[in-house]
């Protein structure tokens, strides 16, 4: 079976073709314009969708040998993301389905993340236990199958990519932050300032917003004006800005692998390219002697091999979506949530 997968919730416009599991091609065309802005502006982002879907559908099927006719299954991205954004790759997906006549599934994105660890060659296990940090999404999970997800928490403000994002805008670092943060850290101390981390009634549950506004505190009475901080300082904010954050991710990954009887942990999303998170996950499902999936960069940020994969495996589960599916904004009810 030969399945497209498009992707178009944000500032990624992505195409992808898988046969059966192997990828054939996974294209990425980064819209870098938004970094001027210091974040991204939503029509621009629909405009340059629009530009590049059918050129980039068109590639991927000359990288894969494939010709429109030899596609089974159309897959698209239907929310959570920018509505506007999501409408294009959304509805050029549903007008190839309905021209080609073929079987089309609407993915949630998140879910297109959740199970991005198949595209890895060892692939996890169920009941796997997911930490997904995106840029708009913090989650801990008990995935069960492909069709029961069992949400254990969720951030109450920010998400994890957001803190990154937010934090970086107040060191003058550019858009997208996360890599910058990193970056900085390298060269900083992480033990120079100790940020919080916060304690919530659900133990499974994140918070950012608090530490947001210590690390916002401790600039504003340090120093008079963001041009004064020393790089060396920067760094140093950094690198205990992102201890903080990856020590509230695995406070909470590690009570659950203390109350629920997993085979094996994935880390996916934006968020789980950052490299001290990456090891300090693998270190911790050591200690659990569980598998450890985090898929390669390629497959961190939004791509479409995820959409096409998760289509795929709600296709095989017996779903089939009509062509009247609208795009979504927000996680809300859009999620194959078995409680
Ligand atoms: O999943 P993603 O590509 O898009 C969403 O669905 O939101 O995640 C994007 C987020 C951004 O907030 C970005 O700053 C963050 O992932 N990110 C990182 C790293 N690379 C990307 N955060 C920390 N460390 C990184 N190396
Ligand atoms: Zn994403």
């Amino acid at each position: 079976m030969n399945i497209l997968g498009i992707e178009s919730s944000c500032d990624e416009t992505s195409t992808a073709i898988l046969s059966d599991n192997k990828i054939l091609s996974n294209l990425i065309s980064s819209q870098d314009f938004h970094a001027d802005y210091g974040g991204v502006i939503p029509e621009l982002s629909s405009r340059a969708h629009m530009q590049i879907v059918k050129p980039l559908v068109d590639k991927s099927l000359k990288e894969s040998n494939l010709k429109l006719g030899d596609i089974d299954l159309i897959t698209a991205t239907a929310g959570p993301g920018l509505i506007g954004a999501l409408l294009v790759g959304l509805t050029y997906a549903k007008g190839l389905a309905f021209s080609l006549n073929k079987p089309f599934i609407a993915v949630n994105h998140i879910e297109g993340h959740i199970f991005s660890g198949f595209l890895m060659e060892e692939k996890p296990e169920f009941p796997m236990l997911s930490l997904v940090v995106s840029g708009g999404h913090t989650l801990l999970l008990n995935v069960k199958s492909f069709t029961e997800i069992q949400q254990l928490g969720t951030t109450v403000d920010d998400a994890a990519g957001e803190a990154f994002d937010k934090v970086s805008k107040m060191l003058s670092f550019s858009y997208p932050g996360g890599p910058k943060i990193q970056n900085a850290s390298k060269n900083g101390d992480e033990d120079k300032i100790k940020f919080p981390v916060a304690e919530l009634k659900n133990p499974y549950n994140f918070s950012f917003s608090g530490l947001k506004t210590s690390v916002l505190r401790y600039i504003q009475k340090n120093f008079s004006d963001v041009n004064d901080i020393l790089e060396k300082e920067k760094n140093n904010i950094a690198a205990s800005f992102q201890k903080a954050v990856v020590n509230a991710l695995m406070q909470n990954t590690e009570r659950a692998l203390n109350n629920y009887d997993v085979k094996s942990i994935s880390l996916v999303g934006g968020v789980a390219a950052n490299e001290k998170l990456r090891n300090e996950i693998t270190l911790l499902s050591k200690r659990y002697d569980k598998t450890i999936i985090i898929p390669s960069l390629e497959f961190c940020g939004d791509n479409a091999a995820m959409i096409a994969f998760r289509g795929k495996s709600l296709y095989e589960a017996g779903r089939q979506d009509s062509l009247n599916v609208k795009p979504y904004p927000s996680l809300g009810e859009n999620y194959f949530h078995a409680g």
